[in-house]
């Protein structure tokens, strides 16, 4: 691909209507335009037909296509494969993401298990009436974060009806910093190294999934043949780590190991 060509953004649209988070996503769009070729594509999660998890555990056990649930949950899989970088945009509900957005998330369970996104940028919107863009975003970032997006910006914007002066000109101050800033993570092709968050939540995974070749095998053959079972490797993709973060992940998965130990010893006896 040249540098000319457009990024591929996809948008994962939480919001149930054309409103202000589709405002948001679009004035967002031609600000990122101003910087760098896009192309904008939209999932509207509503035009969709997904239904909800049924906690069969399959997906982890068995791998995601054994799930029992025949709807269009596959073709965001396929269309966010395919994207340069996904935005994550809902507005708050009930302090939180939409309902629509959460069955998606919970749909992508496997996913927090068995990561796979390390070459994508996530950016992330939230619109709120007052409350809960903070936490929404916070939300939204260990998400797409575990999943292995690099998150590289977020945008969180207050949206009353009418939206008064003062907070219109903030949000757009907002979107057009978030701009300059993602459209100069989306030109960087490397990603940046792991923080302590992402460090201990490697290394806390491993020491469970090194032992859940019975349990979860899906989850242990994934590790095992992206080669992360391998003690050398010190992060799902190779950047380099902070030695302190390093040490810290080591001991965090000393303990972590031990108490999975425990646990499935605790269990196969209580099977017994
Ligand atoms: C069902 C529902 C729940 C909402 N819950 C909250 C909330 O918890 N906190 C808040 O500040 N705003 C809340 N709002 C306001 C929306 O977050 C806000 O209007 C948002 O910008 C709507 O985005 P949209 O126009 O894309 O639908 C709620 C709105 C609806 C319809």
């Amino acid at each position: 691909m040249s540098t000319t060509d457009p990024k591929h953004i996809l948008v994962i649209m939480g919001s149930p209507r054309k409103g202000n988070t589709f405002h948001a996503c679009e004035m967002f769009r031609e600000l990122l335009e101003q910087e760098i070729p896009v192309q904008f594509d939209y999932i509207w999660l509503k035009d969709l037909t997904l239904h909800p998890c049924r906690g069969c555990l399959l997906c982890f056990t068995k791998g995601e296509q054994a799930c029992p649930i025949h709807d269009d949950i596959p073709k965001i899989w396929e269309k966010m494969r395919k994207a340069d970088a996904v935005i994550f945009a809902s507005p708050v509900y009930a302090m939180n993401v939409t309902s629509l957005m959460k069955l998606m998330i919970d749909r992508f369970s496997f996913t927090f298990h068995r990561p796979e996104y390390f070459d994508k940028k996530a950016f992330l919107i939230a619109t709120t009436g007052a409350l809960g863009h903070e936490e929404v975003l916070k939300y939204l970032a260990d998400v797409a974060g575990i999943w292995g997006f690099e998150v590289t910006g977020k945008a969180g914007l207050v949206t009353p009806i009418p939206v008064p002066a003062h907070l219109a000109e903030r949000n757009q101050k907002t979107l057009q910093n978030a701009a300059h800033a993602f459209s100069e993570a989306l030109r960087r092709s490397r990603r940046r190294s792991p923080g302590l968050k992402d460090v201990i939540i490697f290394h806390g995974q491993r020491a469970a999934f090194s032992q859940l070749m019975t349990q979860s095998p899906a989850d242990y053959q994934y590790w095992k043949e992206k080669g992360w079972l391998d003690k050398k490797v010190k992060y799902f993709v190779p950047l380099p780590v902070n030695p302190l973060y390093h040490a810290i992940g080591v001991l965090v998965e000393w303990i972590a190991t031990k108490k999975v130990k425990k646990d499935l010893i605790t269990s196969s006896g209580a099977k017994e």
